[in-house]
């Protein structure tokens, strides 16, 4: 079946990812509906995206009046049957393969036969996630990076089932959001995550076996490989957690031992040195 042209795009789970989606979608111009599970968490992200666009008319990168017709295509809800004239859906919710697949058939349901199903998860299959519908052919993964606006890359994903339609649709709304979409095939990690999360844990190796300081492995790696920040720094600003997380499923899939997250990080979020949001990781934050 043919890919709709793309209108309105729904975007469910509006925390960190799902905020900034739905913020680029309303700037390029589409409407959008965002759906979260309380109408408080709804207000909250609508708060964030107004933030957001206020300090981009702070720095005269756009008009007030801009602002404010962008903010008028966001429209909020906590009923996913608002979503039922939507061309394109996108998923933001929690990494949750059960959760996922609870809501995809769940909007297979609601929305036309012909709208387009997107995941943005970062770990799981997207193959196993379009399992949950019908039609599997619709759903593809666009997988941004955090955070969303001003991360240039989106890598359009192709599960097994996917149509060459959908994957289509889905790179032209990431060019037209502003982004560098790229294609690639649904394997663990996709592209950005596969090479680079086994090859922090390299890095994070690399101080425990050279007994290097942090600061001097971050100066290592900007001042000698030309890195744009350092791998602590990096680690820090993502989360340890959340670095964690990412390294344990990629290890979970392909059992190669540079995947695995080394213990010293492990310990590190077991202590709750999280990094930049909890104040303490590699480094100290006010
Ligand atoms: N945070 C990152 O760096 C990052 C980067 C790329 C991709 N991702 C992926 O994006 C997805 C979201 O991650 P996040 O960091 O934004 O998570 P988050 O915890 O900040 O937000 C998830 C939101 O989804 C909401 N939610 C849960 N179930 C819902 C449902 N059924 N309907 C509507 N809303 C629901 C929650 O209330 C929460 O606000 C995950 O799959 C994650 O792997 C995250």
């Amino acid at each position: 079946m043919p890919a709709p042209e793309i209108r309105t795009i729904g975007v469910v789970g509006l925390g960190s990812m799902g905020t900034g989606i739905a913020q680029l979608a309303i700037e390029a111009g589409y409407e959008t509906i965002g759906r979260e599970v309380t109408d408080e968490l709804g207000q909250q992200a609508h708060r964030r995206v107004a933030h957001f666009l206020q300090r981009k008319v702070d720095k005269e990168r756009m008009s007030a009046n801009d602002r404010q017709s962008a903010l008028a295509r966001l429209s909020l809800t906590t009923d996913l049957a608002d979503l039922a004239d939507c061309d394109l859906v996108i998923e933001a919710i929690v990494e949750d393969l059960g959760d996922k697949l609870a809501l995809f058939s769940e909007l297979d349901r609601v929305v036309r036969d012909d709208a387009i199903l997107a995941t943005n998860t970062s770990a799981l299959s997207v193959t196993e996630i379009a399992a949950s519908v019908a039609a599997p052919a619709r759903v593809v993964g666009m997988h941004f990076f955090n955070p969303a606006p001003l991360m240039p890359l989106v890598e359009i994903v192709r599960a097994e089932l996917s149509s060459d339609e959908a994957v289509e649709a889905a790179y032209a709304v990431g060019e037209r959001m502003g982004k560098h979409p790229i294609r690639c095939n649904d394997t663990p990690g996709f592209v950005v995550n596969r090479v680079l999360i086994p090859l922090l844990n390299d890095c994070l190796r690399v101080l425990d076996e050279a007994r290097v300081s942090p600061d001097d492995l971050d100066t290592a790696m900007t001042a000698g490989a030309g890195w744009p920040m350092g791998p602590c720094t990096l680690v820090d600003l993502v989360g340890i957690d959340v670095h964690v997380h990412a390294s344990e499923a990629l290890y979970e899939k392909l059992r190669e031992p540079r995947m695995a997250p080394p213990p010293r990080i492990v310990a590190m979020k077991n202590a709750g040195l999280l990094g930049r949001k909890s104040g303490r990781g590699f480094y100290t934050y006010d």
